[in-house]
Formats: structure tokens, C-alpha cells, sequence
């Protein structure tokens, strides 16, 4: 059976980028849990052309690329930071493109990063509203993390080490029913 492609998007476009990290570690522990291969994309060099791309099926190599990566994956992790209350409009700009088909019964795991605390609930209230639009199958631990949550932009604080380990457990825990289903997902 070909591996599971376990698909990372950070809505980010810093360098280096703390959503980046945290979508990263939840990917790679998944990846180590199901032995399937992570990737993970992130907004960095796509700024200007995604904002020019109003037709996914006229999208410029790049930002084709990352959302046939996104629709195709097996399981995904969605990250933003915090953008004024939300995840940023960029951000929101790749899901305005992706087929509303597309990710239907997808396993997903959240995750965001801001400047405070007060914020967190963006996972609840921005993230996981959207990905429900797409009729997503999202795990319940999101992980949202602050700065004193990372070293040198890696996630570090054992709260956030503990909540990326249970995500990408339970994101792990839906490729057994891709696996053992009989390929539920090619119906969708
Ligand atoms: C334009 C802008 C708006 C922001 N708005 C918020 C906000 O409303 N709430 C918050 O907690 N942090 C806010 N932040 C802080 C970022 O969410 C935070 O630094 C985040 O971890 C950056 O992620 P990154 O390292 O992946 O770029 C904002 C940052 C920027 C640049």
C-alpha cells in the first residue's frame, strides 16, 4: 500500500515561522506514528501571486501545486497565526480556491500561533468553522501556541510539546480507517 502523504500548510509567510514549526512537528510526528512522508508548504514566496490568482484552474505553478497538495493529501495540518482576530486573509484566499468537495470527510488537524493568549480560541471560532465548511473531519485537540511557547522559533514549552503529541496521535488514529475502510475517501 503507498504511503500515507500527510500535507502540512502554515499560513505564514515569516522566516522563520512559528506556525510553520508547530504545523511541522504535528506533521513529522504523524508521519512518524504512520510511517507515511510529510510536507509541509507555507505562504513564503506566494504572496504576490496568490493574491493575483482569482481561478484555481488558471493558478500559477506554485499555487497550483499547494492546493493539489492540500485536496490530495491523506491527512492534513492547517495553521495560521493570528491576523487581527483571525487567520490572515491570505491564508483564507487558498481555501477560497480549493473545490468545497475537495477535503470532504479529510482527517485535519488544527493548530495557530499568536502574539497572546486571548486569542486562542481563533482555532474554535475561525479555523475550525472553515475547515467544517469543507466538511473536514477535524480532530478535537487544536494547538495553539504563543511565543513563550517556542525557543528560537521550535516548539519548546512541554504544554504545547504535549498538546502537537496528542493531534498528531489522534490525526495518526484516522489512517487506520483510511486503511482499513476499503478507500472511503476515492468516493468522495
Ligand atoms: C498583521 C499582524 C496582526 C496580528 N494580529 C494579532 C492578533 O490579533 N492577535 C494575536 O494574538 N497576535 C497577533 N499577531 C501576532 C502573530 O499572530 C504572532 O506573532 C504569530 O505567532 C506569528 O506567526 P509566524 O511566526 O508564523 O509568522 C499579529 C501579527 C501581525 C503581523
Amino acid at each position: 500500500m503507498a504511503r500515507h502523504r500527510i500535507v502540512g500548510f502554515a499560513g505564514s509567510f515569516s522566516n522563520p515561522s512559528r506556525t510553520r514549526a508547530l504545523v511541522g512537528a504535528i506533521a513529522a510526528a504523524a508521519a512518524r506514528h504512520t510511517g507515511g512522508v510529510a510536507e509541509v508548504f507555507d505562504l513564503a514566496g506566494l504572496t504576490g501571486e496568490l493574491g493575483a490568482t482569482l481561478d484555481a484552474r488558471t493558478a500559477p505553478p506554485g499555487v497550483a501545486r499547494l492546493i493539489a497538495a492540500i485536496s490530495e493529501a491523506d491527512l492534513l495540518v492547517i495553521g495560521s497565526p493570528v491576523y487581527k482576530g483571525t487567520y490572515g486573509g491570505l491564508f483564507k484566499h487558498v481555501f477560497d480556491l480549493i473545490e468545497p468537495k475537495a477535503l470532504r470527510d479529510k482527517p485535519v488537524a488544527l493548530a495557530a500561533t499568536g502574539g497572546s493568549e486571548r486569542h486562542a480560541l481563533v482555532l474554535d471560532h475561525g479555523l475550525r468553522p472553515l475547515l467544517a465548511f469543507f466538511s473536514a473531519d477535524i480532530v478535537p485537540t487544536a494547538v495553539y501556541g504563543t511565543e513563550s511557547d517556542f525557543t528560537d522559533a521550535v516548539p519548546s514549552s512541554p504544554q504545547i510539546i504535549e498538546r502537537i503529541a496528542r493531534s498528531a496521535t489522534e490525526l495518526s488514529g484516522r489512517s487506520a480507517a483510511i486503511a482499513g475502510n476499503g478507500g472511503w475517501r476515492a468516493i468522495a
